[in-house]
């Protein structure tokens, strides 16, 4: 009976020992210490043994199950331990793995150019004003000395909503709104970026919508030199020291002189090639000394006060800075065209 015992320990050891899963561990666990187990068998059978031997056996019987589920507790440990090692191993995330890529929207490319153009005259003292893309007659034309009917009027093909009102057809009327709100009394020093519309057929060169920034610095004292040295100062630094600026006669009924100007080509720095159609220069902006009859409407005295005034387009400068070819660019909205010029 002790031998029976022992090999039983022995063989159950074993079976723990070749387990492999907990499964085949609780069919070892049932098939030795289940009620129809072997164990359970001798110790059931323990009456028939005499009063000599009981205590023995009964003695050597537990142990032996004491064995065998220790043997069981501690492989079902392992067990348990090995699935969750197994478990962790095949769900580890590899934090080194590249993420998906998010998609980052980044401001406009006329956004940036107009912010540089405005940082580049803060930097010069001037501050930013705003006025109303859809304006009135008066301020879009008579304050700046274009009467009803006069033929310079045709310079801007407009888009008139009733007889008096209109879509501003550049960021002038800003100059006059300005110096209306400054009373007369106080230099006016201030740049005002928007949107203008006129009545353009769209090609490669036009819109019948586009970006304007007005400059206007009135003051005592404030000569064309002023001028000259703004934009001098203005072309430098927005497209690099080594462009050079020339300032041509021109017309505005708002200004008197009048000029066009033009900086040097950076492609041929002045040589003449295709980019600058064979003049070494490309015109980038039109301005002028404000046409004292502008200050006056506005309520400056002229023989007290002068100004300059000029007008740019960001669309123009765009294509100029980076070689856009087409205006229409800036307003399809073409993310593959967008995302060259921010740096997400
Ligand atoms: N408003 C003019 C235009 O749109 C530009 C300009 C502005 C000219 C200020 C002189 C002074 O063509």
């Amino acid at each position: 009976m002790q031998e029976k015992l022992q090999a039983l320990q022995t063989e159950a050891l074993e079976h723990v020992e070749q387990a492999k899963t907990l499964a085949d561990l609780q069919n070892v666990r049932v098939s030795y210490l289940g009620k129809k187990g072997p164990i359970t068998e001798v110790l059931r059978g323990m009456g028939k043994l005499s009063p000599e031997e009981r205590p023995v056996i009964g003695e050597l019987a537990n142990k032996v199950r004491e064995a065998i589920t220790e043997a069981l507790d501690t492989k079902k440990q392992n067990l348990e331990e090995a699935a969750l090692n197994e478990q962790l191993k095949s769900e580890t995330i590899d934090v080194t793995l590249p993420g998906r890529p998010v998609q980052v929207g980044g401001s406009h490319l006329l956004t940036d150019i107009v912010t540089e153009i405005e940082d580049l005259f803060i930097g010069m003292g001037f501050e930013i004003k705003e006025g109303p893309e859809v304006e009135t007659d008066y301020y879009n034309f008579e304050a700046l000395n274009l009467p009803k009917d006069h033929p310079a009027r045709d310079m801007q093909d407009s888009f008139y909503i009733t007889e008096e009102l209109l879509l501003r057809t550049h960021t002038s009327p800003v100059q006059a709104r300005t110096m209306g709100e400054y009373k007369g009394n106080k230099p006016v020093k201030m740049i005002c970026p928007g949107k203008v519309y006129r009545r353009d057929t769209d090609d490669a060169t036009h819109s019948h919508q586009f970006t304007q920034v007005e400059g206007l610095y009135v003051d005592k004292d404030v000569r064309m030199s002023d001028l000259k040295g703004v934009l001098n100062q203005f072309a430098k630094q927005f497209f690099g020291e080594e462009r050079e600026i020339r300032l041509r006669p021109s017309f505005f009924p708002f200004t008197e002189p009048s000029v066009e100007m033009d900086i040097s080509c950076k492609v041929c720095h002045g040589e003449g090639c295709s980019v600058c159609k064979k003049t070494g220069w490309i015109e980038i902006l039109g301005g002028g000394m404000v046409h004292p009859d502008v200050l006056e409407m506005a309520g400056y005295d002229p023989e007290v006060y002068s100004g300059f005034a000029f007008g740019m387009g960001p669309e123009r400068i765009a294509m100029l800075k980076y070689g856009v070819d087409d205006i229409r660019h800036f307003y399809t909205n073409d993310v593959r065209f967008l995302k060259q010029y921010h740096q997400a």
